[in-house]
């Protein structure tokens, strides 16, 4: 069922574009600079005590800069625009810091969204299905980008990087991280994972954090983010099962990747199997199954009909799978 896949959400795009697993070359290069942490699923309510890490098991700030620099410096590939020079890249982690200072929020939290949402290209496209989702950050609503209209600016002036890092933080609306984690109304760790639910699908839906809508592996995404995993490894985490994987110890991830860029299956086989993949609502008059190169667009269907139709895609439309039956009419 569950398709070997080195690649994730917007790093799809890379490979569309490159015709190859993304960075294919450099995670043993990487690997020697920063020890990285394999791709584990959690699952339930985001807590220690049902196996999320705690905070101490995060990275440091520093640390998790430099396991993903290399990946800001390359993402922007993924939207056709110009790379991030180093300095751009430079300006992302200062106006981190910056902003984590006057937010509250902590940067490695911060850091973790931005690598999720765009990989950290300052040229990455506003989106708009009903809201603007602008920047590194994609915030809701913001009103800081560098690509406001598919031309990006080059270079990025580092007041723009930084009002991006703000809209996503929340301090220009209130829809932003530190809404998120005060709304998740929780003490402890678990207060992040949930945030980075509400930030990714405007809220908490139950008490297991991966069975929303929109990217159901996201709040599991950026808890392995914060404690090392990187894009250049492999992502073990399936937006068709993630939502079975229940309460308890995570399953592990096989340690870090192999040669060939393949991985073996990373769900519990102890959980019920999935089920079939089924349209926002009532039946399905007509399928269609994208291959490797396919995106959205090219599903025929303007994307918000498509999205409606297939409530697990996220505004990006990253995280399409090839070989994933979609719904295309209902
Ligand atoms: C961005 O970096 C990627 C990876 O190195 C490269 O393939 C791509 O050509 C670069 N894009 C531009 C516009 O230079
Ligand atoms: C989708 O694929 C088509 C056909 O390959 C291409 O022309 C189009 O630019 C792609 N769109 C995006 C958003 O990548």
């Amino acid at each position: 069922m569950f398709t070997a896949s080195y690649i994730i959400a917007a790093s799809q795009l890379f490979a569309f574009a490159l015709g190859a697993p993304i960075l294919s070359a450099s995670p043993k290069q990487a690997r020697s600079l920063v020890a990285r942490t394999a791709y584990k699923v959690f699952g339930g309510d985001g807590t220690p005590a049902q196996g999320w890490p705690q905070e101490s098991e995060w990275k440091s700030f520093e640390d998790l800069w430099s396991a993903n620099v290399d990946t800001t410096l390359k993402s922007c590939s993924q939207f056709g625009q110009d790379n991030n020079s180093q300095e751009e890249s430079d300006n992302i982690k200062k106006a981190i810091e910056e902003v984590a200072g006057t937010s509250g929020v902590k940067a490695e939290f911060i850091l973790s969204i931005v690598l999720q949402e765009s990989k950290g290209c300052v040229r990455a496209p506003t989106t708009n299905y009903g809201y603007d989702n602008p920047g590194l950050m994609q915030s809701f609503q913001g009103t800081h980008s560098c690509n406001p209209d598919g031309n990006g600016v080059v270079p990025c002036p580092y007041d723009s990087i930084k009002g991006m890092i703000e809209d996503g933080a929340g301090l220009n609306g209130d829809v932003g991280l530190k809404e998120g984690i005060a709304q998740a109304g929780s003490d402890d760790v678990s207060k992040y994972y949930k945030a980075a639910r509400i930030y990714n699908s405007g809220s908490l839906v139950g008490d297991n954090l991966n069975v929303a809508i929109a990217t159901r592996c996201y709040s599991t995404d950026v808890a392995n983010r914060l404690i090392g995993w990187t894009d250049a490894d492999s992502h073990d985490c399936d937006e068709a099962t993630i939502g079975n994987v229940g309460a308890g110890a995570p399953s592990s991830a096989p340690a870090g990747p192999s040669d060939s860029g393949e991985t073996t299956t990373p769900v519990d086989t102890t959980t019920p199997p999935p089920p079939a993949p089924a349209p926002a609502t009532g039946g399905c008059s007509k399928n269609w199954t994208p291959v490797s190169g396919d995106n959205c667009s090219t599903s025929g269907v303007d994307f918000a009909t498509f999205q409606s139709l297939n409530p697990s895609i996220d505004s990006n439309c990253a995280n399409l799978q090839p070989g994933t039956s979609y719904c295309v009419a209902a």
